[in-house]
């Protein structure tokens, strides 16, 4: 057997790169930010709570900032992109966690939510990949992960643009991991179950949130914590090998 030379940092640490975390400041995004920053990352919050952006990287400490912005505006994200890159001068990775999720029956949901929940979920996804994705292809290296769903790959009720937005996030991120990946970039999703966040003890309280909790083989919803940690190993290092991957961290709720 041939001996190994690898030199994997199996601690996933992140010393001295700089991340750009969208939706940042409440809930997945929070969770990512300060995990990163417990890695050794210095982390730009984006979100379109400005405040609340800038309050949340205050108490990250360090180098961290947090900016405005709306994903889903094209010159909004190119401002914030363009303020975070002179700011500090690179980044190395970028996760993707500002949505939305606007629930109706299929037969019911207007066309302004049905817009809205794309215009946030998956142009907001691309925008700011693309932003972002020109200065790593400049730098010849970076980490994108964007937040998909377990509504990625399975059908739920009252899901029709959540769904739809969510299938598309991980196209697009397929699209992207293969024209990038041989550039150094690598592009993948995590694709949580309910995530106890205010997201999602919104869309599940109650008993339609019990049913669905039953047919999770793991028997629970996720906590903000453990989908942050799937992104770190996905942002580190050691994923190098992994693109365009779709990681579903749903307690085997899809399997069945
Ligand atoms: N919570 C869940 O159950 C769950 C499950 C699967 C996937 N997700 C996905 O994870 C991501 C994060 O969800 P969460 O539960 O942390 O939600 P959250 O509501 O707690 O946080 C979302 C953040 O995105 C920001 N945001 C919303 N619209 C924006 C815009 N146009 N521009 C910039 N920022 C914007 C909000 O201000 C907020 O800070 C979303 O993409 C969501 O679809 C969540």
């Amino acid at each position: 057997m041939a001996e190994s030379t690898s030199t994997i940092d199996l601690t996933f640490g992140l010393g001295g790169r700089v991340a750009v975390v969208s939706g940042g400041a409440s809930g997945i995004g929070a969770a990512v930010a300060s995990t990163f920053v417990a890695k050794g990352a210095t982390v730009a919050v984006v979100d379109l709570d400005e405040a609340a952006a800038t309050s949340t990287a205050e108490a990250l400490g360090g180098q961290c900032r947090g900016f405005g912005c709306d994903v889903s505006d094209p010159e909004s994200v190119t401002a914030a992109i363009g303020a975070v890159h002179a700011a500090y001068g690179r980044i190395d990775v970028l996760v993707n966690s500002a949505g939305i999720a606007l629930l109706a029956p299929a037969e019911e949901l207007t066309a302004t939510a049905f817009a809205k929940t794309l215009g946030v979920n998956v142009t907001g996804t691309f925008l700011v990949s693309q932003a972002v994705g020109r200065h790593m292809l400049a730098a010849g290296h970076g980490k994108i992960v964007n937040m998909a769903s377990q509504a990625g790959s399975v059908a739920l009720d009252d899901h029709a643009a959540y769904c739809a937005s969510k299938f598309a996030v991980i196209g697009l991120t397929k699209v992207l991991a293969s024209e990038w990946g041989p550039r150094g970039v690598t592009v993948n999703t995590v694709s949580p179950t309910v995530v106890l966040t205010d997201l999602g003890r919104k869309a599940w309280e109650g008993p339609k949130g019990d049913a669905l909790k039953a047919q999770i083989p793991t028997g629970r919803f996720a906590l903000p914590e453990e989908i942050a940690a799937a992104v770190l190993f996905l942002c580190s290092d050691a994923s190098d090998m992994i693109n365009g991957a779709d990681l579903l961290v749903d307690g085997g709720y899809s399997i069945r």
